[in-house]
């Protein structure tokens, strides 16, 4: 089926805030968490049906480290992806996620699991 994109800036945002001051962002901004273990975006994932789904999550980072994820989906870590530098906070990249959905409602969850907090989010596309 067609891909949704939702854009962080329309999730619930635990510790962050939605900004502006990076080029190449979609819709009417990203979101940056802030630089502590804890601190989450969560989208209000639409599934027309049980089954496999990607989650293709946008982002940039523009440290020289990787910053490590969870990411839950209706409650429970399923992955825990580590999010590549991306040569400066301008620069955007896909980082793709294997998940499990059920049909309707799904409550997707990316939280930072170190002190420098989660990568910059643009957008989240299932
Ligand atoms: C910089 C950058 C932010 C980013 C932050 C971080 O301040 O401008 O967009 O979120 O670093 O380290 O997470």
């Amino acid at each position: 089926s067609a891909a949704t994109v939702y854009e962080a800036e329309n999730a619930t945002i635990f510790h962050g805030t939605v900004d502006t001051d990076h080029l190449g962002y979609t819709g009417t901004g990203f979101v940056n968490t802030a630089n502590e273990a804890g601190a989450y975006v969560e989208f209000a994932v639409d599934a027309p049906a049980a089954g496999a789904a990607t989650l293709a999550l946008r982002y940039s980072n523009g440290t020289a480290a990787t910053r490590p994820s969870g990411v839950g989906v209706n409650g429970t870590t399923v992955s825990t992806p580590a999010f590549a530098p991306t040569t400066d906070w301008n620069t955007w990249a896909v980082s793709r996620i294997p998940v499990t959905l059920k049909a309707g409602g799904n409550l997707v969850r990316v939280t930072a699991t170190t002190a420098g907090g989660l990568p910059d989010l643009d957008s989240l596309t299932v």
